[in-house]
């Protein structure tokens, strides 16, 4: 078998640590918080290991004094003061003061689409084909953030989107007509679509019960032509940002020129 590079190597370390912080986000919603801490611990050990760093979002989710998952409200609270986000471990009283920047986050995210495009366009210069290139973004997209709970690709074939590729639970909407949910309504209008609120879209199949909020990022070839698209879920309300919509369109925008 090929020698793993350090970047390849990089890249699994982040797709376990997104499964490990789910699965901590998962038990800390039970009273006693059950193995959050040692999930948590064992996405740091790994970030640490492989120099993969966290997730933005769960940087700070991770007391840096005695380890313990912090879920805000829960065993951590958060303040703001003087332009700055506190964040008080509840379990061992250790404080975190963050300056708060729109911008950084900004700047971050639009970075990350640019890695991921670097990484992609590379694939396609050594040959890579249209499946594989699909494949390993939609492996980069998730890894990017914890906040995707199901990642997929779907791709416009006639008046059908078919799931080309995903990660995340399954699910038994593989074919989609143009039109119906929220997957075909993106088609038909020919626009993205953010649904904070899942339960408030009535022409919605349902994917995941647990499923609360969901972005769909349309694929255009450069002659404007949609291919597909970019389908996001996510288990919280209201997760995605314009932010994310603008982190998503550049991705979606790299895949469609390599595809075509
Ligand atoms: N919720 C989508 C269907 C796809 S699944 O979420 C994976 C829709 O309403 O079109």
């Amino acid at each position: 078998m090929r020698h793993k590079s350090k970047g390849e190597m990089r890249d699994i370390a982040k797709e376990r640590i997104a499964i490990l912080l789910d699965l901590a986000e998962q038990e800390s919603k039970k009273p006693d918080m059950g193995r959050a801490k040692r999930y948590a611990e064992l996405a740091r050990k790994i970030s640490m290991r492989y120099q993969a760093g966290m997730p933005l979002e769960y940087k700070r989710r991770i007391c840096k004094k005695c380890g313990a998952f912090l879920v805000f409200g829960k065993n951590a609270t958060v303040r703001t003061l003087d332009g700055a986000v506190s964040i008080k471990c509840g379990g061992c009283g250790n404080i975190v003061r963050l300056p708060f920047s729109r911008e950084t986050k900004e700047r971050r995210s639009a970075s990350a689409a640019s890695r991921i495009c670097k990484k992609i366009i590379l694939m396609k210069e050594k040959g890579a084909s249209a499946d594989e290139i699909l494949k390993e973004s939609v492996r980069l997209i998730r890894a990017a953030t914890g906040r995707f709970n199901w990642t997929g690709i779907y791709l416009l074939k006639g008046d059908a989107l078919e799931l080309h590729n995903y990660i995340g639970r399954p699910t038994e909407h593989t074919t989609i007509k143009t039109g119906v949910g929220v997957c075909g309504t993106a088609v038909a209008q020919k626009r993205n679509i953010n649904v904070p609120d899942v339960s408030k879209v009535q022409n919605y199949l349902a994917c995941s019960v647990e499923t609360k909020s969901e972005i769909v990022v349309l694929i255009k070839a450069p002659d404007g032509r949609i291919l597909g698209q970019i389908d996001i879920d996510s288990d919280k309300r209201g997760a995605f940002l314009q932010r994310d919509e603008r982190f998503l369109q550049k991705v979606a925008d790299c895949i469609g020129a390599l595809i075509t």
